[in-house]
Formats: structure tokens, C-alpha cells, sequence
């Protein structure tokens, strides 16, 4: 498939079957696609949370519940969901352990272009911690980068998913810890096989005319 195939073909799957897994190969290749994915000033302010097995699910789909029952079933069907997680603050220690793996990675040839790199870094960082004050958003902006990275791979990958923002966050938090390990969970995505009596399965796709989205100058 090209790439234009994988965008007009990937779907919301609303049904999925149980029975069947992603292998542990293409799961690699799903947490690849979430490590690379970019982030403004290579920030990473995220964490994932994978599970797949069915107790580990089953704590993700305490979320689901009351005004966000429609997901559940996703949730527990599905063959694994990932919870992706921004960071609760941008603290200095993680922009310089951030840098330090830069290091380590060979991205710096003097100390210079280290410090210079992070001069630029912490332009940005203090921009929205004290002008704009929305790190908070900022931070989920770049999650948000590796949800869009995942979903066209998934695609890619032949795996069907659901985007999910419909779940209590609190509950969800507190499930899994998160708050006091320095994270909050920002959106869900459930990968497997679509089900064959998924209702979203044959629906065409819909999408807002290219005239009304593109300026061209
Ligand atoms: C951030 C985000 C959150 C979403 N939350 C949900 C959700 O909670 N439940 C659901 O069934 N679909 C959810 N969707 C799916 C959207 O409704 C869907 O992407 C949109 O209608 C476009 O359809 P398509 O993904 O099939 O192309 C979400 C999508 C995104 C991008």
C-alpha cells in the first residue's frame, strides 16, 4: 500500500475480535513507531503504557466506564491498548537527561554545540513555562505528535485501531499510578482486528472537501 492508501483506508475500528493477537514482532515495530516519533526540541515529555493481556486491560477499561461505556468493550476486545502518557512537568533534570542521551547518541562534536543546543532548548522550555504558561498543553501537543505517528503505522502495519479519548483520566490515574510516578495519561489507543460485524467497517470514510482545508499561495 502507498502511503495515500494507508491514510484514506485506516479507519476507526468499533468492534474488534477477541481471538485474535498482534504478534510480539509487529508490537516492536508499534513501540519503534512511538519512540521515534518527534517531539519540539526533541522533548519526549511522554510514556507508554502497553498492555495486552487481559488482567492488564481490564484496569485500562475501569475508564471506560458511565458517559464513556462505548469504549469499553474496545478496550477489552482489542488485542492490546496503549495509554499514552505526557509528562506532569517539564522539569530540568529531564531536558538535560534528554541531552545527556544526545550525547551518548553522538549528536554532539564539542562541548559547544552541546551547550549551544542547550541554550536553544531552554529558549523554548522557559517560553512556555513563564510567557505563555501552558507547558501542560504543550507537553500533550507533542503526545498527540506520536498518537498520529502510531495510527498511519498501525495503518501501515495492516492493525486496526481506535483513537480514545472518551475515559476518566482521574480513574484511569489512579489505576495505574501515574500521577506520583510524574505522568497523566492524555489519550488511549486500542490495536487489533476489527470484528466482522464492526458497523464502522464499510462506512466510506468522510472528510471535509480539499478546497475548504487548503490555501495554496
Ligand atoms: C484524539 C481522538 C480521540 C478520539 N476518541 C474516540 C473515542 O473515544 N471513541 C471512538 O470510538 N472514536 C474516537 N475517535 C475517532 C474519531 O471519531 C475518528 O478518528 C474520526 O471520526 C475520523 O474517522 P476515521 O478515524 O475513521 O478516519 C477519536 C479520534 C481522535 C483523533
Amino acid at each position: 500500500m502507498n502511503i495515500t492508501q494507508i491514510a484514506t483506508t485506516r479507519y476507526t475500528t468499533k468492534a474488534y475480535d477477541p481471538h485474535k493477537r498482534i504478534g510480539a514482532a509487529q508490537m516492536e515495530q508499534i513501540q519503534t513507531l512511538l519512540r521515534y516519533a518527534p517531539s519540539s526540541i526533541n522533548s519526549q515529555p511522554w510514556h507508554f503504557i502497553i498492555a495486552g493481556s487481559e488482567a492488564g486491560k481490564a484496569r485500562i477499561a475501569q475508564a471506560t466506564t458511565g458517559p464513556y461505556s462505548a469504549n469499553e468493550a474496545k478496550v477489552r476486545n482489542c488485542s492490546h491498548v496503549v495509554v499514552l502518557c505526557a509528562r506532569t512537568e517539564l522539569t530540568d533534570a529531564h531536558l538535560a537527561h534528554v541531552l545527556d542521551q544526545e550525547e551518548k547518541d553522538g549528536r554532539f562534536k564539542s562541548a559547544e554545540a552541546k551547550a549551544g543546543t542547550l541554550k536553544g532548548r531552554l529558549f523554548y522550555a522557559n517560553l512556555h513555562r513563564e510567557d505563555l504558561q501552558d507547558t501542560q498543553h504543550w507537553m500533550e501537543k507533542q503526545v498527540y505528535l506520536a498518537l498520529g505517528t502510531l495510527l498511519l503505522g498501525a495503518g501501515a502495519l495492516e492493525i486496526d485501531a481506535t483513537p480514545i479519548e472518551g475515559f476518566d483520566r482521574n480513574i484511569l490515574d489512579r489505576e495505574l499510578g501515574l500521577r506520583a510516578q510524574g505522568l497523566t495519561s492524555v489519550v488511549l489507543v486500542a490495536l487489533g482486528y476489527r470484528s466482522a460485524d464492526d458497523p464502522n467497517a464499510a462506512l466510506p470514510k468522510s472528510r471535509l472537501p480539499a478546497d475548504e482545508v487548503f490555501t495554496f499561495l
